[in-house]
């Protein structure tokens, strides 16, 4: 191979972070042909006792890896028989670089979903914590970006938090599908060796090793659904970004960023821009399109490893690292938010968040809702002519629309009823919002459980392979 061809080629950059799970995954491979005599034991000590060191020398920031070779897998198998020599050479039985760098990958990639699932669970505690401040606080709940009904903040911020929560059992569920072994496909069809695929799998923490050694060296179905399961989450953390930037406008004026996640204009010194939000806002687009190219890689390809997939790490590395770093920021942002309750109570006597409620109001004495909504309109249309909300119209007034409205209707109309009494499990009324809040907690307290418990059993099938 010419020097260029090397370069052109080489995925070294990309996959050395791998380093720590290839080597062990050679740990575990070793183990098992020393258990089935395929190798000698003598040779699989040596070899062990190479690869711990390798391990120790990643671990101390010593272990120097050479660009002259073209991926992690050859650099750790020429520093192992760098070091221990011939026996080095043996490695590599039984398996190939196809079955390896899937394994590697798959190991890697689980790791990196529970780092973003650990995220994903403090920022639903976040928006939980200002949720719990915020359930007197009032504002106008939107569609169409127009004031539709009067809301509790507290309501507005849990609906986030429940997108990040089945961001995070999406995740869980993708984790079932990752977690399964290629090592022992070989390079496509097997081996004539007589392998222990189950030994190796249990050793290395997966479930259990994959059915087909040609779908085992080709599957990325796990990296395409882990871009997926990246790209929702920024969408999600962009939707909730954009309403940062636009409530931090002082045409909303509903929040302030805290000094901390905000930036300075460099010539204008009264500004206090968005920017941490924004640039979320932005970098969910380079994460929607790493689900695109992962997709557009995996359209073209016949079975079965084919060069293409080296390139599928980038693209899964770029989505993890762009969802966690910005999770992180998230995550503190949004404990630091100070909302204007006053001004968001204030938006609320614009736009007839009420009218709704003069409609339900009629039902409620006997009017059809298709007449009581038309009935509301003519009303709405009258109150805007003089300027006017509905509740500042006079009982006269009122009655010259329907005669069904009394005194009573004045109570009915104020913000307070308007939430009160959007008393339906999931609706904004203080009670429901309550019940809510007690329903998430239990669920974030249950996705930390099974989070905790995923990695624990990593931690175990490690432990019991490195301390043996
Ligand atoms: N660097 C390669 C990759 O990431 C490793 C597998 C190479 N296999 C091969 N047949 N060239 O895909």
């Amino acid at each position: 191979m010419s020097r260029d061809t090397l370069d052109f080629t080489t995925s070294l950059a990309v996959d050395s972070r791998m380093a720590w799970y290839d080597i062990v995954g050679s740990i575990a491979h070793a183990r098992m042909l020393g258990r089935k005599r395929i190798l000698p034991q003598g040779d699989v000590d040596v070899i062990q006792t190479g690869l711990r060191e390798l391990l120790d020398a990643l671990e101390d920031g010593e272990l120097v890896l050479n660009d002259g070779l073209e991926d992690v897998h050859s650099n750790i198998e020429a520093a192992l028989t760098g070091r221990i020599g011939e026996a080095g050479g043996r490695l590599h039985t039984a398996r190939s670089r196809n079955d390896q760098v899937a394994t590697d990958f798959r190991m890697y990639v689980r790791e990196l979903l529970l780092e973003i699932c650990s995220y994903l669970i403090e920022l639903q505690k976040a928006l939980l914590a200002q949720a719990k401040t915020n359930l007197d606080t009032v504002l106008p709940g939107f569609t169409h970006t127009q004031h539709a009904q009067p809301v509790t903040l507290a309501h507005h911020l849990l609906a986030h938090a429940h997108r990040f929560g089945r961001d995070v059992e999406r995740l869980i569920e993708s984790y079932a599908r990752i977690n399964i072994c290629p090592l022992g496909s070989a390079a496509l069809a097997g081996t004539t060796y007589d392998i222990d695929r189950e030994y190796v799998a249990k050793a290395l923490g997966f479930e259990a090793p994959c059915e087909n050694s040609m779908d085992g060296v080709s599957d990325r179905d796990f990296a395409a659904e882990m871009c997926f399961d990246c790209a929702l989450a920024m969408v999600h953390l962009s939707s909730l970004c954009e309403e940062i930037v636009l409530w931090s406008s002082p045409e909303f004026g509903f929040v302030e960023v805290d000094d901390k996640y905000s930036t300075g204009s460099s010539i204008m010194p009264q500004k206090k821009n968005p920017d941490v939000a924004e640039l979320v806002r932005a970098r969910s687009a380079g994460a929607v399109a790493d689900a695109a190219s992962m997709l557009t890689l995996l359209r073209s390809l016949p079975l079965t490893y084919n060069r293409d997939l080296q390139e599928d790490k980038g693209i899964v590395f770029h989505s993890a690292d762009t969802l966690a770093s910005c999770l992180d920021i998230t995550v503190r942002m949004v404990a630091t938010l100070s909302f204007d309750a006053a001004k968001m109570l204030a938006a609320t006597r614009k736009g007839y968040l009420n009218a709704t409620e003069l409609a339900d109001y009629l039902v409620s004495k006997g009017m059809p809702f298709r007449v009581a909504h038309e009935v509301t309109g003519q009303i709405v249309r009258h109150a805007i002519g003089r300027g006017k909300g509905i509740e500042e119209l006079g009982l006269k007034e009122l009655r010259r629309f329907s005669k069904l409205i009394q005194e009573d209707v004045y109570p009915a109309l104020t913000v307070e009823s308007c939430i009160s009494r959007r008393d339906s499990y999931g609706g904004t009324s203080k009670k429901a919002v309550r019940l809510q809040m007690t329903n998430l907690k239990r669920h974030i307290g249950e996705q930390e459980r099974r989070v905790a418990n995923m990695r624990t059993s990593l931690h175990q099938a490690f432990d019991a392979l490195l301390s043996s």
